[in-house]
């Protein structure tokens, strides 16, 4: 995304032109960088060729996903729907790992029939119900234990899943106690332990507590995994000149880690492979002028950009137009739903604006549509995916009579 003679594009289309051809809101997506993304992933850690399974939860886009299938990588899900993206996408079942802390029988005994790579386990009820579903299907299958190595992420509290207090994965005493149970059982087959310690990770220190952690608790349970499934979690700067998780530092950790341990490494990323992929491409309906500062009322909301209203986050946002006029107010950049909450950011010395200029939110291809919703029977943006030349269509804006 540049300017291009004061006008912004994507990949060389004016987001003008996008604006004017599908209307606002809209999510545009990038492929060129969705491939520099992977290319740069897959290189971080080239020497021991783990499996990348794309955390689903963060981009849901059935073509967006196949782009991410052909190029290689694999899937973590969590849920039923999940699941069905991913193989609906053509991700083959031995990628595909299925997290998550509330598995339904309906679920573990669709993630058995698909035959997937393996079911991370977060609880003994979860171990005893996936055995009890194997054995009535005269099955054998294969299983994860998520361990909860109590490390801090540093990361915000609302998206920190590796300490005690988090409702993630189990402790060590419980680990090994289920490493003993599935060793005697005949219907589960124990053959990863997988971890994940947050999102949105800037530094690298928490990893490699976590890989030490995990180092103790594999050469004390004295059994061999498989698969050391490490999670994804690795951060993106949201913002010019934050700092960057340090890939290099990350890989060496990992690196002295399988010195001791034969073990394939698994990764489940999500926000680091489609964060920056996309754009939320809004129109503004009206600027009410206000004592200190003016509202810019976007008709994008929160319904389908949750991320500052449920964690206070920042999104980089950009004119269509650059003029140099600055704006001696404060802007408030609002959507139109009737919350408080409903606000994306506030900015100062932004350039001075009009009503129908567009207005960019940068960074939103991870979690963003796939945290939207319908509220105050809102309709879901068109996703439209830039490859090449070509724009396509990937998903059609929902329509009132649809939700009604
Ligand atoms: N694996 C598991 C088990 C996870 O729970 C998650 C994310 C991931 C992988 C992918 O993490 P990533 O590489 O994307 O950081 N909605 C929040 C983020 C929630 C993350 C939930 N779990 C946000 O918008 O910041």
């Amino acid at each position: 995304m540049r300017y291009i003679n004061k006008i912004l594009t994507i990949e060389k289309i004016r987001v003008q032109d996008i604006a004017k051809k599908f209307g606002t809101p809209v999510y545009c997506y990038s492929y060129k960088q969705l491939k520099e993304n992977i290319s740069n992933f897959k290189k971080n850690f080239n020497s021991f060729s783990p499996l990348i399974c794309f955390a689903v939860k963060s981009n849901t886009n059935v073509s967006i996903i196949k782009e991410i299938r052909k190029l290689g990588l694999g899937a973590d899900v969590v849920s039923m729907g999940e699941l069905m993206v991913a193989l609906k996408a053509g991700i083959k079942p031995k990628k595909i790992v299925f997290s998550g802390v509330g598995k339904t029988a309906a679920e573990i005994n669709y993630a058995i029939d698909k035959k997937i790579l393996l079911i991370n386990a977060e609880s003994k009820s979860e171990i005893i119900e996936i055995e009890r579903i194997a054995k009535s299907k005269n099955k054998i299958v294969d299983i994860g234990i998520r361990l909860n190595p109590n490390t801090d992420a540093k990361t915000l509290k609302q998206i920190s899943t590796g300490k005690k207090e988090n409702k993630f994965g189990v402790d060590e005493k419980t680990f090994f106690k289920l490493v003993n149970y599935s060793k005697n059982s005949k219907s589960i087959d124990l053959k990863c332990l997988s971890v994940h310690i947050g999102s949105q990770i800037l530094d690298h220190k928490p990893y490699e507590k976590m890989l030490d952690v995990v180092d103790k608790i594999v050469k004390k349970s004295n059994y061999r995994f498989d698969f050391i499934d490490l999670g994804g979690g690795m951060g993106i700067s949201y913002e010019n000149n934050k700092k960057k998780l340090n890939y290099k530092k990350y890989n060496i950790a990992i690196k002295r880690f399988l010195k001791n341990h034969t073990s394939k490494i698994i990764f489940e990323p999500g926000r680091s492979i489609v964060g920056n992929i996309g754009s939320l491409i809004s129109k503004v309906i009206y600027i009410k002028e206000n004592n200190k500062k003016d509202f810019i009322i976007l008709d994008a909301a929160m319904n389908d950009l949750m991320r500052p209203a449920l964690y206070g986050a920042n999104h980089k946002t950009l004119p269509a137009f650059k003029t140099n006029q600055i704006s001696q107010k404060t802007y408030d950049f609002v959507g139109p739903i009737c919350e408080s909450t409903d606000k994306f950011t506030t900015l100062k010395k932004f350039q001075k604006l009009k009503e129908k200029d567009l207005i960019i939110m940068c960074d939103v291809g991870a979690y963003g549509m796939s945290l939207s919703s319908n509220y105050n029977v809102r309709p879901k943006p068109i996703e439209i995916l830039i490859k090449g030349s070509k724009i396509n269509i990937i998903k059609q804006r929902q329509k009132l009579k649809d939700l009604i």
